[in-house]
């Protein structure tokens, strides 16, 4: 079909259509992208770790934010093109609203993503007010690393599941438009695309998310020790393009994730 948008993305999910998406850095990864059928292409502050080689998302600007984005968009005719909100670029809805403005207006992503819960809500309607679609992110929060001491599985505790829903409520009510759920719980998971309206896309987050993403380099084989919840079609296919279009394929017939890329609660 044409180019994906909200109203796409929303229908696939009304339909049941898996959404499938990836993270992309850079013109020519997003182009082969963009030929293997990818819905979405996130240019995510993970950036900071497989391009530049940092240990965490932290150091990521706005401005290499933006510089990535206008290398994938310019590659983009179909799939989505959404840019992550880095470490700081929010600290209040007002310097929120003008980082996002910038990575739409000079990066020219179609969506922002931020991490966060309810306490960002008054940002997500600052944004929807001006016409930008938002794609929230709860579970495992990689700009909170220094808080959560680790990374690791959250909303295994029943408060801590029901904090999650609550959150995932407050984002949906403010006008998010999607909802990335990272290292959850399948089950929970899994009742959250059920109870929300906007779409649901999981990264370790079971099956039973309305969409899958994994960053790039894990699932071409570049990452020497992927995470649990990733597969490296690229250590399975004879180059680039069959690899990312099985992922595609994979994701689009439920049969990626499988039960062994999950977490139980
Ligand atoms: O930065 C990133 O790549 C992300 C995805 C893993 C969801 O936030
Ligand atoms: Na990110």
């Amino acid at each position: 079909g044409g180019a994906v948008n909200v109203t796409r993305l929303a229908a696939m999910k009304r339909d049941g259509e898996p959404i499938a998406c990836l993270t992309a850095y850079d013109y020519g990864f997003a182009a082969a992208c963009e030929r293997a059928g990818v819905d979405l292409l996130l240019v995510g502050d993970s950036l900071g770790m497989v391009v530049q080689g940092h240990e965490t998302t932290l150091p990521v600007t706005v401005e290499e934010v933006i510089y990535h984005t206008r290398c994938v968009a310019r590659a983009c005719r179909r799939s989505l093109v959404v840019a992550d909100m880095p470490f700081m670029s929010h600290p209040d809805a007002e310097s929120g609203l003008a980082s996002a403005g910038r990575l739409v207006k000079e990066g020219g992503a179609q969506m922002v993503k931020l991490e966060g819960g309810a306490e960002q809500a008054a940002l997500v309607s600052r944004l929807s007010a001006n016409g930008i679609p938002v794609c929230a992110h709860l579970g495992l929060r990689p700009q909170q690393v220094h808080k959560l001491g680790g990374y690791r599985v959250q909303g295994r505790a029943e408060a801590e599941a029901e904090a999650m829903a609550a959150d995932a409520r407050a984002l949906e009510e403010a006008g998010a438009d999607l909802l990335i759920l990272e290292c959850v719980p399948a089950a929970l998971a899994r009742r959250l695309a059920g109870a929300l309206a906007i779409p649901v896309i999981g990264i370790g987050a079971g099956s039973g998310c309305d969409g899958q993403i994994l960053v790039l380099h894990d699932v071409l084989g570049v990452t020497p020790q992927p995470p649990r919840f990733a597969r490296a079609f690229g250590r399975e296919a004879a180059g680039v393009e069959p690899a990312l279009a099985a992922y595609v394929e994979a994701v689009k017939a439920r049969s990626f994730p499988g039960e062994q890329h999950g977490f139980q609660a």
